[in-house]
């Protein structure tokens, strides 16, 4: 069975067919017949053991468009919260056919070992800190169609690098489509070793921003963070909030995004969230279309959808 576990484990002709398959099915989300039946007869599980607005609707949606059958089950009604353990949860679902199991998981390495277990495929729809691929995916897709290529252009990745798995897969997928990658952070919110991941590092923000053409802010993980970390909101917003006069500093025609869920006026403020130059709705669009070209692709579909 195909999977997508994260951006590190595709090739760049993997990464070119899901992007223009994603080109693709945009023409069927913007239509007025929203459906097509790819997925006629095949079962998707979306199956979220963490909080999730975006993500889920979306592959819900997306299965849905394909003519999929799509179930979603809710953990928090269901037999985990008698203490059933994750592998034995994917295999009583495993036990009822799906041929696409969608997992988010706050365990880092949770979905891949799942995918040994299960006979279908298997898409990670966010992993701990480690992978949120179709994400990256999404992120990618909204920056082509705004400046028509991702290679050479500056993208500033801002915020909480250390708990973001957005971070880890626009990354490695940013690096894949030769964009220049930076991260913009305090040292505590960095991962160590981020350098090896092929990304200039800064710390501070004004200088971090300059020359951008895209700017990416990451929301502030306070709920990962434990005791020793937990910032100020007021003293993060001063040092590290993207803020109207701070976004001059980039390219006058920078794009602003933000994965979702945003906190206003601690990473962001609402003036360059709701701003001309976000494209923050843009990225939940383009999320239906890539997670629609993600399962087709998986079903080996990628060759006739159209
Ligand atoms: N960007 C993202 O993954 O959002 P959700 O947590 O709402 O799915």
């Amino acid at each position: 069975h195909r999977h997508l576990l994260g951006i590190a484990g595709l090739s760049l002709p993997d990464i070119h067919a899901l992007m223009s398959l994603a080109e693709r099915e945009i023409a069927v989300s913007l239509g007025r017949d929203k459906k097509k039946a790819a997925l006629k007869g095949r079962t998707q599980i979306n199956l979220f053991f963490e909080a999730s607005t975006r993500t889920q609707a979306s592959f819900e949606l997306a299965g849905k468009r394909l003519g999929a059958d799509v179930m979603n089950m809710s953990v928090a009604n269901s037999s985990v919260k008698k203490g059933e353990t994750l592998i034995d949860t994917a295999m009583t679902l495993n036990a009822m056919r799906p041929d696409i199991l969608v997992v988010r998981h706050h365990a880092a390495g949770a979905v891949a070992l799942l995918a040994q277990k299960v006979g279908c495929s298997v898409v990670n729809a966010g992993d701990g800190a480690h992978e949120h691929p179709t994400q990256a995916l999404l992120d990618a897709l909204t920056i082509h169609r705004r400046k028509g290529r991702v290679a050479r252009l500056t993208v500033a990745i801002c915020g909480d690098v250390l708990h973001s798995r957005v971070a880890r897969s626009n990354i490695l997928l940013l690096n894949a489509l030769g964009a220049d990658v930076r991260v913009v952070a305090p040292s505590t919110l960095l991962p160590n070793g981020i350098e090896q991941m092929g990304v200039r590092v800064f710390h501070d923000m004004d200088r971090g921003l300059e020359g951008a053409d895209v700017v990416m802010m990451l929301r502030l993980q306070r709920e990962r963070m434990e005791g020793s970390f937990v910032p100020s909101v007021r003293e993060y917003f001063r040092l590290f909030g993207l803020d109207a006069q701070r976004l001059s500093r980039a390219e006058p025609d920078a794009l602003v995004m933000h994965p979702g869920p945003m906190n206003r006026g601690v990473e962001i403020a609402s003036e360059v969230a709701d701003g001309p130059q976000s494209v923050i709705e843009e990225q939940v669009e383009m999320g239906v279309a890539v997670r629609m070209a993600v399962m087709e692709w998986m079903m080996g579909n990628e060759e006739t959808a159209s």
